[in-house]
């Protein structure tokens, strides 16, 4: 959460926070902070003013492999939202997915209640590759990967920046690969292969930054971020403070 929520929490009044942070009296793990909106997490780090250790419940985050046939949304008055896949003793309000995925596509969806942590991931700046495992129903070729390395243009003319396929197989009739991109246009990688003349058949996104889909979740089930995970997230909080 933003900083300043998490000292507005401890009742510091936003007089007493912009006086503290010119003081340099706010420590994140002992460094002075330099913004108000700063992203912070007290189960990742150590958050300090004038001594006192500010004290508040962690954030969440959960690595979820979502099934084909619920959406990625918050709520859905009408279809199933991958959300009601967390069990009751995980799950809070502020939960949320950070990004979407079709409700078709299978895969990695990272779930956390830090507010700005999806709004600064998937900020066009940074760049945050994502990989989909794709099968599809014609031939893909050498062509294909030149013309996803140039960048491909939709149908519509949109043109995308340069995405990395390979190819696993191809047959006249099915092939599979892995696509890269640094984008997050909508129903980008199905319009993608549409505009080298193939259609997306199956779609499962296994990466997502530095995030690789755990291979030892079913389609359905989530598990928290491990240590190794969180450390990734920590050293993002850092990177952007
Ligand atoms: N591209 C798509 O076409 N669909 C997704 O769900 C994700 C990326």
């Amino acid at each position: 959460m933003r900083l300043d929520t998490l000292l507005a929490q401890s009742s510091i009044s936003r007089k007493d926070m912009k006086q503290a942070l010119q003081r340099k009296a706010i420590l994140v793990d002992n460094i002075p902070a330099q913004r108000l909106s700063q992203n912070v997490d007290t189960g990742l780090q150590q958050i300090r003013l004038d001594n006192q250790i500010i004290v508040a419940p962690a954030h969440k985050y959960f690595m979820l492999n979502k099934p084909r046939g619920w959406v990625s949304a918050n709520s859905d008055t009408n279809k199933k939202t991958v959300l009601e896949l967390i069990s009751p003793k995980d799950f809070n309000e502020k939960l949320y997915c950070i990004g979407r995925l079709d409700r078709d596509t299978a895969g990695l969806l990272l779930i956390t209640d830090n507010g700005p942590l999806g709004f600064q991931l998937l900020h066009p700046q940074y760049h945050v590759n994502k990989t989909y495992y794709v099968e599809v129903n014609g031939f893909l070729d050498e062509q294909a990967i030149f013309e996803f390395q140039k960048g491909v243009r939709f149908l519509d003319g949109t043109l995308c920046k340069p995405a990395q396929l390979r190819i696993h197989s191809a047959t006249f009739d099915f092939s599979s690969a892995s696509v890269t991109i640094s984008e997050g246009k909508f129903h980008q990688v199905k319009k993608m292969f549409l505009s080298v003349g193939v259609k997306v058949t199956y779609l499962k996104r296994t990466q997502f930054g530095e995030f690789h889909l755990d291979n030892s979740l079913q389609e359905g089930q989530y598990r928290p971020l491990n240590p190794e995970e969180l450390k990734k997230i920590k050293n993002y909080l850092e990177k952007n403070r």
